[in-house]
């Protein structure tokens, strides 16, 4: 029975590197079902930038995951697709950068979803095709850790992440499934566009190592997580250092 991966947000930054890297150590029958929410060409760049055999094993699926509407249609293209889930890894996440008092209920709600419930009711759903020995990974925040009042409602829900991941592992317990959160620091994508040098400059001067992290440092821990049977309830954190002054 081949390894099959479920990654949301798995064409951009992260979530693209921590494809790279299953794709790099699958084997024949393997698969990485890929979702995204809107961009097909970071989509087919993703598969076009992999050889043949590899890009044979990538599943896409295109499904905004803002909705809850859409998670009954993506868990029905899933098991179209695989009878056994061996990794889940739930990537996606949106941010506001908009100060809190100007905050509408509609870009609250919009974030909480995306990033906390229509998670949360993923695992609920897929949690039967979950492999014995299987693993979730739920992609947090060091903004989840300490308190940022520039991203205000990320902040919490990545919180929120960081919390679920504790909460269930008593609920994933008769599968055997592991749960664990993994909180990046600063890190160079897409997220960072626009960020000026002054602004680069203040936040490395916070860095122990002084530099954003790489996309594919985070999905090198991603991996060491995901094929280490024994860890369970945890958050691993990634950040070259962070505010240790
Ligand atoms: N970059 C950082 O500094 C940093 C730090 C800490 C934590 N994180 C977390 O790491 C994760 C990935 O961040 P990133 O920087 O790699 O982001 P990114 O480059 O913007 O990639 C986000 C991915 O999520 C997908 N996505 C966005 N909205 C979606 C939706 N509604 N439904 C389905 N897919 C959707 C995007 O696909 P489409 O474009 O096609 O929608 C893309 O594949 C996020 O959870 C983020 O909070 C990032």
């Amino acid at each position: 029975m081949g390894n099959v991966t479920v990654i949301t947000g798995g064409t951009s930054g992260i979530g693209r590197a921590i494809v790279e890297k299953i794709a790099e150590h699958s084997s024949e029958g393997d698969k990485i079902i890929v979702n995204y929410g809107h961009n097909d060409q970071n989509a087919r760049q993703l598969l076009i930038s992999f050889e043949e055999e590899l890009r044979s094993r990538i599943i896409l699926i295109r499904e905004d995951l803002s909705k809850y509407e859409n998670i009954d249609p993506f868990c029905k293209k899933i098991k179209e697709k695989t009878d056994h889930i061996d990794w889940l890894v739930l990537n996606t996440g949106v941010g506001t950068y908009l100060p809190f008092e100007e905050y509408t209920f509609d870009l609250w709600d919009n974030i909480m979803r995306t990033n906390l419930s229509v998670p949360a009711f993923l695992i609920r759903e897929l949690s039967e095709l979950m492999a014995v020995n299987g693993n979730v990974i739920l992609m947090a925040s060091h903004a989840g850790q300490v308190p940022y009042s520039s991203s205000v409602v990320y902040g919490v829900t990545k919180a929120g992440l960081i919390f679920l991941a504790r909460t269930l592992v008593k609920v994933l317990e008769k599968r055997r499934v592991s749960i664990n959160a993994i909180a990046p620091g600063f890190i160079e994508t897409r997220w960072q566009d626009g960020r000026s040098e002054e602004s680069y400059e203040r936040i490395n001067k916070k860095i122990a190592l002084h530099r954003f992290g790489e996309p594919s440092e985070v999905a090198d821990l991603c991996w060491s997580v995901l094929n280490n049977d024994y860890l369970n309830g945890s958050v691993f954190e990634v950040h070259g250092g962070y505010n240790y002054f």
